[in-house]
């Protein structure tokens, strides 16, 4: 029999040890890359892509073929759990997603898990994932954070100071309280269900939690829903590991690290990192940090961005760091950049 390999994005996240940086990118498979494109052409549109699992497959495999990465993410998006609950979303390219509005908490009552059509296929490409990936590299499944997701259903789209979703809460809190609920049931029974298809780690991405916290709103809306996604997720699954990411919200990370049992917290690349090493510390668990080259810094490449990778490391060398980017790999980055930034990082560790 042949020894297992280990992953190094599991020993680091459970503290095992550290020989070698774990090194993944939020949105590494994408339209930044030629071989995704080429399908994405040919496809009648993203969410035809995501919903079907050889294509899904093989688009979440894409990345792996051409650099040595520590993990791979199922390919999908977070608002499938809409789709989920009946509502419609389009994926309009240089727009964004278009979302069927919900407007108030007598529409929110109405909202009921009907097609699980929009789900399923999801658990099917993780398996198919975990036969094909090499055995060293992670699987990560992932789901927006209901904050998120109900930021986008009350918004309509990803309109920047989410006004309708604020204006929403505002007039109408038990509605939209509510929502957060209904999502948390969907969403922790989607993250159990990637787990028990493959996933070995989750990320929950709160994309728009600066929202809440600008409105004082982080303990209620975004901390307790995701508490109580933890708590289901600990029950029904053993051996899981979750990142969370609540992406620009500040300082008020230390408030939401401190109230959740995470294995990791991903920073934005606005997080200053000395800080956050000193100041954030998730609550019972060893602190791992994942981040936070800035994508721009990815696009631009060069001396810059070599300068910036060996600070991410500096400030990192202390505690358990996961690599990766402060938000999605952005579609004009030369996938090259990419060979680059892994090969700076493996020459370090030498
Ligand atoms: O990271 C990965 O490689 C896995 C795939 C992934 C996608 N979406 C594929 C995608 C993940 C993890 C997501 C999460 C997601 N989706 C988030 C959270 C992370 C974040 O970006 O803040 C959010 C907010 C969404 C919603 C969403 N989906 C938006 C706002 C957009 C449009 C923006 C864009 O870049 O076009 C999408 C579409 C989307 N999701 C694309 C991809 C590859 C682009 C679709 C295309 O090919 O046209």
């Amino acid at each position: 029999m042949y020894e297992k390999r280990s992953s190094s994005l599991i020993d680091t996240i459970s503290n095992k040890n550290k020989k070698r940086i774990p090194i993944w990118l939020m949105r590494q498979a994408g339209r930044y890359l030629p071989e995704y494109r080429k399908i994405r052409d040919k496809e009648e549109s993203f969410l035809s892509m995501c919903l079907n699992p050889k294509l899904a497959s093989e688009i979440t495999l894409q990345p792996l073929r051409r650099y040595d990465l520590d993990a791979a993410i199922v390919f999908s998006d977070i608002l499938t759990i809409p789709l989920a609950l009946g509502k419609k979303v389009e994926f309009k390219e240089n727009i964004g997603p278009e979302i069927e509005i919900v407007r108030n908490k007598k529409e929110v009552e109405k909202l009921e898990f009907k097609r699980r059509e929009f789900l399923e296929p999801v658990y099917e490409t993780l398996e198919i994932v975990k036969r094909k990936k090499p055995k060293e590299c992670a699987l990560i499944g992932f789901a927006g954070a209901p904050f998120t997701l109900a930021a986008y259903m009350t918004q309509g789209s990803s309109e920047r100071n989410f006004a309708k979703c604020v204006s929403f809460f505002n007039k109408e809190e038990s509605g939209f309280l509510l929502l957060l609920d209904k999502l948390v049931d969907l969403t922790a029974l989607h993250l159990i269900n990637q787990i028990k298809s493959g996933a070995e780690v989750i990320q929950i991405f709160d994309s728009h939690a600066k929202i809440a916290a600008e409105n004082n709103k982080l303990r209620d809306f975004c901390i307790n829903p995701v508490e109580k996604i933890i708590e289901r997720v600990r029950k029904e699954t053993k051996n899981s590991y979750i990142i969370c990411f609540p992406r620009n919200i500040g300082k008020n990370y230390i408030e939401y690290a401190a109230n959740l049992e995470l294995n990791c917290i991903s920073l934005d690349q606005n997080v200053d990192r000395r800080w956050a090493v000193e100041n954030i510390k998730p609550k019972n668990q060893i602190r791992c940090y994942q981040g936070n080259l800035d994508p721009k810094i990815l696009v631009k490449g060069g001396k810059r961005m070599q300068k910036e990778i060996k600070r991410i490391l500096k400030d990192f060398a202390d505690v358990n760091h996961i690599f990766n980017l402060g938000h999605g790999v952005l579609k004009e980055t030369a996938p090259e950049n990419i060979t680059e930034l892994i090969k700076i990082i493996r020459d370090q560790e030498k």
